[in-house]
């Protein structure tokens, strides 16, 4: 059983930008820049976010953390973007999600300048993506093609089941894998809250890489794994424990204990997914520095 570790994925991706940056540096240029918008006090968030910010640093990027608190009003919110999108100082904007209820995630995502959208939330990015063009790939599914790359896991051939449908992990995935690419040519299955329970535990068993995105903590079990299964797991939800330092632990998607005494590799949470999602985000904001896709 191989662990699928995120800390060694990430590294290796991480020290590839580092030298990079460096070599920058050395010859006198500004580094890449990320700004992160984060909007109210969601504890989930501000961890990411910060995590986001610390893991610039060690890359040898410039990042900015910008701040409002949950009454911050669309048009601020809008003001803000638009000032970032036409700083020549700034390469990358991502907005962290979700957002308060009176915000509309759409207006948001759609106002970033695509050759800035580092998340790969926009819908040109999108359907880049879906074209099978040059684009900035949204992080999380990135952060798994770079996963499966270092781990040298072959998708080509393979049956790949994708649970959950949301825009920014399970389509995108599903569409990803399947495409012609090296970490594609997959046949896919995707289901979601609509798939009938059976039908779904059905799916799960017949995967040979089986990729986890629903929130819902532990609802893949061992039995829903067939034996030798690549096992994703996307998920990471606080779940409340009095006897943890923090007051809660994260849990993923996947009973962990049960998936390694079946499945042949495993990601962890965590020390998974999450950490290649910043990878993702980290090789996006490079791409976006060298400006290498658009015609700039
Ligand atoms: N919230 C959960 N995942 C993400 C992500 O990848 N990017 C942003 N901006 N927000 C998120």
């Amino acid at each position: 059983m191989l662990v699928l570790d995120g800390k060694i994925a990430s590294a290796a991706v991480k020290a590839s930008l580092l030298q990079k940056t460096q070599a920058i540096k050395a010859a006198g240029k500004r580094t890449p820049h990320l700004a992160a918008i984060l909007v109210g006090n969601n504890g989930a968030s501000e961890t990411y976010v910060a995590s986001k910010v610390k893991n610039c640093e060690e890359t040898g990027f410039g990042s900015s953390l910008i701040r409002f608190d949950d009454h911050v009003t669309e048009a601020e919110l809008l003001a803000k973007i638009s000032e970032l999108n036409v700083d020549p100082t700034i390469d990358g904007i991502l907005v962290q999600l979700p957002l308060p209820k009176h915000i509309d995630d759409e207006k948001i995502i759609e106002a970033i300048h695509p050759d800035k959208d580092v998340d790969g939330f926009h819908p040109m990015n999108i359907g880049r993506m879906v074209q099978g063009f040059d684009t900035f790939t949204p992080a999380t599914p990135y952060g798994v093609l770079l996963m499966l790359e270092h781990f040298n896991i072959q998708t080509k051939g393979k049956h790949v089941v994708v649970i959950g449908r949301s825009n920014i992990v399970g389509r995108p995935m599903s569409i990803l894998l399947s495409g012609e690419r090296p970490q594609g040519n997959a046949y896919v299955t995707i289901c979601h809250r609509h798939t009938p329970i059976e039908e779904t535990k059905k799916m799960a068993q017949q995967a040979d890489i089986l990729i986890v995105a629903v929130g819902i903590p532990e609802f893949i079990t061992g039995d829903m794994i067939k034996p030798g299964a690549v096992i994703i797991d996307v998920g990471i939800t606080r779940v409340e424990d009095a006897t943890a330092k923090k007051g809660f632990r994260i849990k993923g998607d996947v009973n962990y204990e049960q998936a390694i005494a079946k499945a042949s590799a495993v990601t962890p949470v965590p020390g998974g997914v999450g950490l290649m999602t910043i990878a993702g985000l980290l090789m996006n904001t490079m791409k976006a520095y060298e400006g290498k896709f658009y015609h700039n």
